[in-house]
């Protein structure tokens, strides 16, 4: 594969709003991004992606969007925007903004038309509009937020279409002049200096034109959307217009959230005239959940179910193409408390293994604000003190499927989206230090002892790890390794070691993950070699066996070199 320059970068990603607020009203800003400059330059990322900060009623916070070309007031106005893409610059940061075109908000003025004037608006094409029959929606799916996938369209005998919540309705991309609006606004962003996007539920912008019925899979009588509204034939022709008239004519990176594309698919969306730099595979992400949205279908799980995930999709990709690799984001729930079960285990050497393990993997690794400082999830006791959508509908429609109330609470306590959402942790300080105010959504209490001062001054913290496993991809003799070299898993069927090498010309860098909180003996590939990274202070000579959530990076040395 031909070396692009979105391949070194190291990728944050910020949620704004819980990020830092610079105007104390208990919501983060982009004013709070640029003060924290500093501190993202020292971690040693090169690029963030901000969650959207558009104009938006936050139903779904941003991803609902009213104007696309205004920022959400409570965010900051177009020149703060400006100013932070200019002083990130200077630090040699890029800034990558979210871009979500599947849907608007329902606020969005060529909703708000046709809601105005159903008969007659002109912008009736724009969404997608469908008679009911006998008083039934046109069929039976249901959204990804729960509930029909129709709503009616009021005063008339339509309905529309929303592949998530109603406040979201699906934009017409069978309609070349919505794709030209899109296009349009697309571009006019990437003239802004923004270096990319990260594409949001793009694989939805296709749906089965035949609109039939499909058999019911729950309670409710409905059927996931996703069998006739993702990734459906037909997508690719969109999605080449899309690159074609906005993306491939700036050097801009993109990041495709791709869910439900098969891996021989991999070709057509990053391939070497894919529509996409790179896209997120969830398949390792969502290994505990039976299903891409229900949480409460739980499965348990063993690292060697987690390896398999891993390793086809790092193969698949390799074959394909480039990836974006990430153990959090915003929609997912901490990875400490997903990847490490039990509670005690919960440390130190569990976060830097589990970091470690992703971060080295071939492609461009995004790190998730908190992630670097071990941020857990943060158990709710009660539906009202929820923010997220989805785990509220989660949370009523377990309960229809026959689950207690206990059972719910805790299948979202799990899941939810608000565990990553909550307020950054910068000091011990009431609220973290995000605020002088109480934040938008509750905080987790350890924050006194997770939190960025504290681990600013320890040398052993997990912060400090995750600068020095930086500096090691980015500018160490084993970068170029570490980042174009191909990856070939090792070890394959031990159940607790997930091990891989990466290769790149002669060079050879072979890392080794424990997830298992016992000693593990261990036959190390080679014996002449360099540490590269360790989370324990063992000495080379010794390494026989790796320790309670090892992770241990190892540099061969070339035959007959001695130091
Ligand atoms: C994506 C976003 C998620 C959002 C959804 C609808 O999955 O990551 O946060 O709710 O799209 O826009
Ligand atoms: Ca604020």
């Amino acid at each position: 594969m031909e070396k692009k320059w979105w391949q070194k970068e190291v990728i944050y990603q910020i949620y704004p709003k819980s990020f830092y607020d610079s105007n104390n009203d208990g919501i983060g800003d982009i004013k709070g991004i640029t003060q924290k400059l500093d501190y993202l330059q020292s971690l040693g990322i090169t690029m963030v992606w901000i969650c959207p900060i558009y104009k938006s009623p936050m139903a779904d916070n941003g991803y609902d969007i009213s104007d696309y070309y205004q920022l959400n007031p409570e965010f900051g106005e177009m020149s703060d925007l400006d100013e932070l893409i200019e002083k990130a610059k200077v630090k040699g940061i890029k800034v990558v903004l979210d871009l979500v075109i599947n849907h608007t908000s329902d606020e969005h003025p060529w909703f708000q038309d046709l809601l105005q004037n159903p008969n007659t608006s002109q912008y009736r094409d724009y969404y997608i509009l469908k008679t009911g029959e006998n008083g039934q929606p046109p069929t039976n799916w249901r959204s990804v937020f729960g509930g029909s996938v129709w709503e009616p369209l009021p005063n008339t005998d339509e309905y529309y279409f929303h592949s998530f919540d109603v406040k979201q309705p699906d934009l017409n991309w069978e309609n070349k002049e919505v794709r030209e609006e899109l296009y349009k606004m697309v571009n006019y962003w990437l003239e802004k200096g923004i270096a990319g996007f990260r594409v949001d539920a793009i694989t939805f912008i296709k749906k089965d034109q035949n609109y039939d019925n499909l058999r019911p899979d729950g309670v409710d009588g409905l059927v996931k959307c996703t069998k006739k509204a993702r990734n459906q034939p037909g997508i690719e022709e969109f999605l080449h217009e899309l690159n074609d008239e906005t993306f491939s004519k700036y050097n801009c990176v993109t990041i495709g959230e791709a869910p439900g594309v098969p891996y021989e698919q991999y070709g057509d969306y990053i391939g070497d005239n894919g529509y996409f730099s790179m896209i997120f595979d969830f398949r390792y992400a969502d290994l505990d959940v039976a299903s891409g949205s229900e949480w409460f279908r739980r499965i348990d799980w063993n690292v060697l179910d987690l390896k398999k995930l891993i390793f086809t999709s790092q193969k698949e990709i390799q074959k394909a193409g480039w990836g974006a690799n990430f153990l959090e984001n915003h929609d997912q729930n901490r990875s400490i408390s997903k990847y490490i079960k039990e509670e005690e285990n919960r440390n130190f050497y569990s976060a830097t293994m589990l970091g470690a393990m992703f971060f080295f993997l071939r492609g461009t690794p995004f790190i998730y604000q908190g992630q670097e400082i071990g941020m857990t999830n943060f158990e709710r006791k009660n539906i009202e003190e929820f923010d997220d959508i989805s785990s509220i509908d989660q949370y009523y429609r377990s309960m229809k499927e026959g689950f207690s109330e206990e059972e719910a609470l805790h299948f979202i306590n799990l899941r939810s989206r608000d565990n990553s959402r909550t307020p950054f942790h910068w000091n011990n300080k009431q609220f973290g230090g995000f605020s002088e105010v109480k934040p938008w959504l509750g905080m987790n209490e350890n924050y006194t002892t997770i939190n960025v001062e504290q681990q600013k001054q320890d040398p052993n913290s997990i912060l400090q790890f995750y600068k020095e496993m930086i500096q090691v991809r980015q500018s160490s003799e084993a970068s170029e390794c570490l980042i174009y070299g191909e990856i070939e898993p090792i070890l394959e069927d031990h159940p607790t070691i997930v091990a891989y090498k990466r290769k790149y010309r002669n060079e050879e860098v072979v890392c080794y993950f424990n997830f298992s909180s016992e000693d593990q003996k261990v036959e190390l590939e080679h014996s002449n070699f360099n540490v590269l990274l360790n989370n324990y202070e063992t000495l080379s000579e010794q390494i026989s066996s790796l320790k309670p959530y090892q992770a241990l990076i190892l540099q061969k040395k070339e035959a007959g070199y001695n130091e």
